[in-house]
């Protein structure tokens, strides 16, 4: 939630902050800013809005500069409008501070200021932050000690960074939001995730919360909040800028939606062995999970829909499975010396499954971040982590990842059942990684074949879009509805085929569509419920291997071809994905970035 960036000894400051931004405009586009100084004087524009409308004579007339700092952001204290967009300034001008997270006694701090004479523009919490460190240098404190004090006053969650007129030097601290250093030869960055700066550099260093930094062109020094030197380790990012491109379409999300075949063929490279048969996850090798009895998932929308799929499996395996929305985790946790809980986050900086995690670990009980992103908060708190390996995922609505995370919790599973003395083994191992294995060609398949656009306009304008399957399929059905009405903004209900009849039924009226999820195998429930939605008027869309099997009920077919019946939520949610994004193709939705969200929702 809100993007920060930083640079420090670039050539041109303006046009790395603004790359900087567009790079980051996934994690809040509602209005923008950037600050520049040139070791002399200290230039703010900021504006509501999105980044591309930082252009012409606005940005243009900023001085040229190495140094800068920008902000896109996504609103939790006051709406967005040029004065509540950062960065945020002190009274003299001198101080500029862009800011991701929630101060949470801005109150106070505020009243305090106030009576001190500090006047605030803004309804955010962040403005104090430049007040405070203004007061601290009108106490005489030198520069890295006012920030200091400043920042020892803060709580809630932050990723700071902050300039001072007259240094060419930018100074941040971190705390509950994610902050990594890009290190070039001759210039330093700041940003609140790697794609940010992925162009300029792929040396990396995550922060960790409680770490203050300040860099200018060529040195960087990491101390804790008294001042004392903090080592961090150095990492390289593995991700080619070209993957936080479009690559020539007009949306990411479809160009996320098409790179699904190569992004679950990472996923899987060198993890499966069809023919011993075998499942070979580096991190954990056999016995890893001796002793588990329990397995809890917390997770919160797509990726909690792929949690849902992981402890479907896992309860047919005999495991003892809780799932819970992260928000809504209690850590209650009866056993925790037998317990694994799993964070399913892509991002791992989602705050209600850093706080459920956070609150598992206090449990006792053994913690997992199942994750894509490298570094990631989840990643780094939790006991271990599994990487997904999507690659870079821009657009709001999370495609390409759900593969990724639902193909990596198979594999977790069939791992887990291997140690786990109360779990039943696969039988159809073999069969099973057989299918996996070229799932990513079927998945191209399925890309290639898809109707979901005609489909998409002959049923455009509907007043709502029902969405149903069984067993695996469920957390399917619920993520296709989850999509619809992410990014077309029309009323999209998932549920289990069998609750149709349970009180859903009444909203079906005559054209009401219904798209049905069906495996080949496990498909009673769904052709019953199917059947007597149609007979109230619904029109059914089946998603199926094939005609025969739905031919008598259905008014329209998208196809997706024969799998493992473990497998086939993944091809019959590509067509749901296409169908929502051609959905809202038509109907000229901002798709990359649907109004009131954001990418990475790092507030609770
Ligand atoms: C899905 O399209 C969403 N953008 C959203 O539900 C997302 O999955 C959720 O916010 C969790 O994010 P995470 O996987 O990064 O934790």
């Amino acid at each position: 939630m809100c993007g920060i960036i930083a640079c420090v000894g670039t050539d041109d400051a303006v046009d790395t902050v603004l790359t900087g931004l567009n790079n980051l405009e996934y994690r809040g586009y509602d209005s923008a800013g950037i600050a520049v100084q040139n070791g002399r004087e200290l230039v703010v524009r900021k504006q509501a809005g999105q980044v591309s409308e930082l252009t012409g004579s606005f940005v243009e007339s900023l001085p040229e500069s190495t140094t800068g700092i920008g902000h896109t952001r996504w609103s939790t204290h006051g709406p967005p409008t040029d004065d509540n967009a950062h960065p945020h300034t002190s009274r003299s001008g001198d101080v500029a501070v862009v800011h991701n997270g929630v101060i949470s006694n801005y109150g106070p701090l505020r009243e305090e200021l106030e009576e001190l004479g500090y006047e605030f523009t803004s309804d955010t919490d962040t403005e104090v932050i430049p007040h405070l460190v203004d007061r601290y240098l009108d106490e005489g404190l030198d520069a890295d000690v006012a920030f200091r004090r400043a920042i020892e006053r803060l709580e809630g969650s932050y990723a700071i960074a902050m300039m001072i007129e007259g240094e060419n030097l930018i100074r941040a601290a971190r705390q509950g939001s994610p902050l990594v250093v890009g290190l070039h030869d001759d210039a330093h960055y700041l940003a609140s995730d790697v794609p940010a700066f992925l162009e300029f550099t792929d040396r990396v260093i995550y922060l960790e919360d409680g770490d203050l930094v300040t860099v200018d062109a060529d040195s960087l020094s990491i101390t804790d909040l008294d001042g004392e030197p903090v080592e961090r380790e150095l990492d390289t990012v593995d991700w080619n800028p070209e993957e936080t491109g479009k690559g020539g379409y007009d949306h990411y999300m479809l160009k996320e939606i098409e790179s699904q075949p190569e992004a679950l063929a990472n996923t899987i490279r060198g993890r499966i062995d069809p023919e011993e048969p075998a499942v070979i996850l580096e991190e954990f090798p056999a016995g890893s999970f001796e002793g588990i009895t329990d397995v809890h998932l917390v997770a919160c929308g797509t990726s909690y829909h792929a949690a849902l799929y992981g402890a479907r499996l896992l309860d047919e395996a005999g495991l003892r499975v809780r799932t819970t929305r992260a928000s809504e985790y209690t850590s209650i946790v009866p056993d925790p010396e037998h317990t694994l809980v799993v964070a399913v986050t892509q991002s791992g900086e989602t705050a209600d499954t850093l706080g459920a995690l956070r609150a598992a670990r206090e449990t006792g009980a053994r913690t997992l971040a199942l994750t894509n992103v490298v570094g990631s908060t989840a990643a780094r708190e939790a006991d271990d982590a599994l990487y997904i390996r999507a690659g870079p995922e821009i657009g709001v609505a999370a495609t390409k990842t759900f593969s990724s995370q639902v193909a990596t919790l198979t594999l977790l599973v069939e791992r887990i059942r291997q140690d786990a003395e109360t779990a039943t083994e696969r039988e159809d191992l073999a069969a099973f990684l057989r299918a996996l294995d070229v799932l990513p060609d079927q998945i191209e398949e399925v890309i290639r074949i898809s109707r979901a656009q005609a489909l998409s306009s002959a049923y455009e304008g509907r007043e709502s879009y029902f969405f149903i399957g069984h067993r695996l399929l469920h957390p399917v059905a619920l993520e296709g509805a989850l999509k619809f009405k992410e990014i077309t903004y029309e009323h999209a209900e998932g549920f289990a085929s069998g609750e149709l009849k349970h009180g859903p039924l009444a909203l079906v009226t005559p054209g009401t569509p219904v798209f049905a999820l069906f495996d080949g195998v496990h498909d009673e429930k769904t052709r019953t419920n199917a059947t007597e939605a149609r007979a109230r008027g619904a029109e059914i869309i089946a998603i199926a291997a094939s005609e025969r099997d739905v031919d008598a009920f259905a008014d329209e077919l998208l196809m997706i071809p024969d799998t493992h019946p473990d497998l086939s939520g993944l091809l019959s949610n590509v067509q749901l994905q296409l169908v929502s994004y051609y959905t809202a193709r038509l109907l000229e939705r901002p798709i990359d970035k649907p109004r009131n969200l954001a990418k990475s929702v790092t507030v609770e």
